[in-house]
């Protein structure tokens, strides 16, 4: 399984610490959670701090935006060093002209879907997109419970994929730990984010080989 943590739980007053351990880990990219208190009831941090995290990271950015309107902000998350670009489908009234934007400027299309929005919703777009990312928890808060119904999600979203030769990877987020991920795995998940199951692990390196083992 690959592995990208979420910085969200990371210790902000140390965050160049935090990413350096990361860079020695086994992780295979770097979760950078962006909150407007509109589309999301929490705010967390923005552009400047993603650009400090990339002088540091040697990892790709995984960039996940959790605000209105993010195709206003594409030139932007790619300055600032994003490999990945997450939108939600949610806040995307033009989803295919945003995705076609994103791949413009060079960077992996995601798109991301609420616990509460299905699989169907990506049928006419997913041969374009590079990573689906389907939320096990409602966006906002790290430490929150996993939503069970996302396995079943996975599994119809390993379908769609298939039906469309899509070469779209799945990351999950929200709730991961040794617990969920093995049921991620089972039913086709490529890719697990993990914020406090990480962060707040005794020995984070250790936290992250166990999911990489899973
Ligand atoms: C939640 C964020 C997550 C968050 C996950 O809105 O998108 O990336 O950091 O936190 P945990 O792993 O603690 O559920
Ligand atoms: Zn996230």
């Amino acid at each position: 399984m690959k592995v990208s943590p979420s910085l969200l739980s990371a210790d902000f007053g140390n965050i160049a610490r935090d990413v350096e351990m990361l860079n020695r880990s086994s992780a295979d990219m770097i979760h950078l959670d962006v909150m407007d208190g509109v589309f999301v009831p929490n705010i967390s941090f923005g552009f400047p701090v993603i650009e400090a995290v990339c002088k540091v990271a040697q990892k790709p950015l995984d960039v996940h935006l959790m605000i209105v309107e993010p195709q206003k902000y594409i030139t932007q998350v790619r300055d600032c060093g994003a490999a990945i670009m997450n939108v939600h489908q949610e806040a995307c009234v033009h989803l295919h002209r945003t995705v076609e934007a994103i791949k413009k400027e060079g960077m992996k299309a995601a798109v991301t879907l609420n616990p509460s929005t299905p699989v169907c919703m990506l049928e006419d777009i997913i041969s374009d997109l590079d990573m689906v990312l389907l939320m096990s928890v409602n966006p906002g808060f790290g430490g929150q419970k996993f939503i069970g119904n996302t396995i079943e999600k996975i599994r119809r979203l390993r379908e769609l994929i298939a039906r469309a030769g899509s070469h779209a990877e799945i990351e999950v987020d929200g709730g991961v730990n040794a617990d969920t991920a093995p049921l991620l795995a089972e039913a086709g998940a490529d890719i697990v984010v993990a914020g406090s199951y990480v962060f707040k692990a005794a020995d984070p390196l250790e936290a992250i080989n166990g999911l990489k083992a899973v």
